[in-house]
């Protein structure tokens, strides 16, 4: 795992800049699960930067990052992993294939890579952030822990955030499943290593104009009864 700071900026020298309420409703209604993209469109180089930083920037439990995301560029291995996806023509047809990894095991090799990260990121000594990297020891250590179920639940907070970073920066998506991880793992081993393995990948791109999915009203359960309050 590397300690080098992503994004060294802290949020108090921001200042958000909002759409408006419309606007995130309409861009949210308008993504939908490509099921066929434009071949020939390809995502700017600088669109595709800016979806590979907000996926880092993705939330997670401590902030431990226990994931890897991997873009896959080449053809032929995009045409090989198709066979291990379903054969669904995502994988070749979209701008960009991007798999979601999660990490295999939670040791206190992680716990003290991310402590060095935040020592080294905030400029604070390693043995001031004691208390921070126990309370993490322990968490890891509980009876029954599931590295992998905690692990995959981070990486899916990732997966939504690309997903409503793309749909915000006007680029089609399709989360997916329907793969083999086990044919991901080996393909993308020279990257992943043994400590990561596949859990999910996104593709990206450009809607085909004759995707019917597009033209379907989009079905969820109305807010009423999913959303409760109290
Ligand atoms: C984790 C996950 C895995 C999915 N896997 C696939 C997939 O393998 N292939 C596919 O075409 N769509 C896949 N989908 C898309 C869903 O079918 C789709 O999001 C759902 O039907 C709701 O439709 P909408 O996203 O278009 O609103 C997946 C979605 C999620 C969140």
């Amino acid at each position: 795992m590397t300690t080098a700071p992503t994004s060294p900026s802290s949020p108090s020298t921001l200042s958000p800049k909002p759409i408006d309420t419309a606007a995130l409703i309409n861009n949210l209604q308008w993504r939908y699960a490509v099921k066929k993209f434009d071949a020939s469109k390809k995502i700017p180089a600088a669109t595709w930067q800016a979806l590979e930083h907000a996926t880092v920037l993705s939330p997670s439990s401590f902030g431990l990052q226990p994931w890897r995301f991997v873009v896959i560029n080449d053809k032929a291995l995009r045409e090989k992993l198709k066979g291990a996806s379903w054969n669904q023509s995502q994988i070749t047809d979209a701008s960009h294939l991007i798999a979601f990894a999660r990490r295999t095991t939670l040791g206190a090799e992680d716990v003290q890579c991310y402590i060095d990260s935040i020592a080294a990121t905030r400029g604070v000594p390693v043995a001031s952030l004691d208390g921070y990297k126990n309370m993490m020891l322990g968490f890891a250590n509980q009876p029954g822990f599931d590295t992998a179920l905690w692990a995959a639940k981070q990486v899916y907070i990732a997966l939504g955030v690309f997903l409503t970073a793309a749909a915000n920066l006007g680029i089609d998506a399709c989360p997916m499943e329907g793969i083999d991880p086990k044919q991901y793992d080996e393909a993308l081993r020279p990257v992943l290593g043994n400590d990561y393995t596949t859990l999910c990948v996104a593709t990206a791109g450009y809607r085909a104009a004759d995707d019917a999915i597009a033209g379907m009203a989009k079905v969820r359960y109305p807010i009423g009864d999913v959303v409760k309050h109290v």
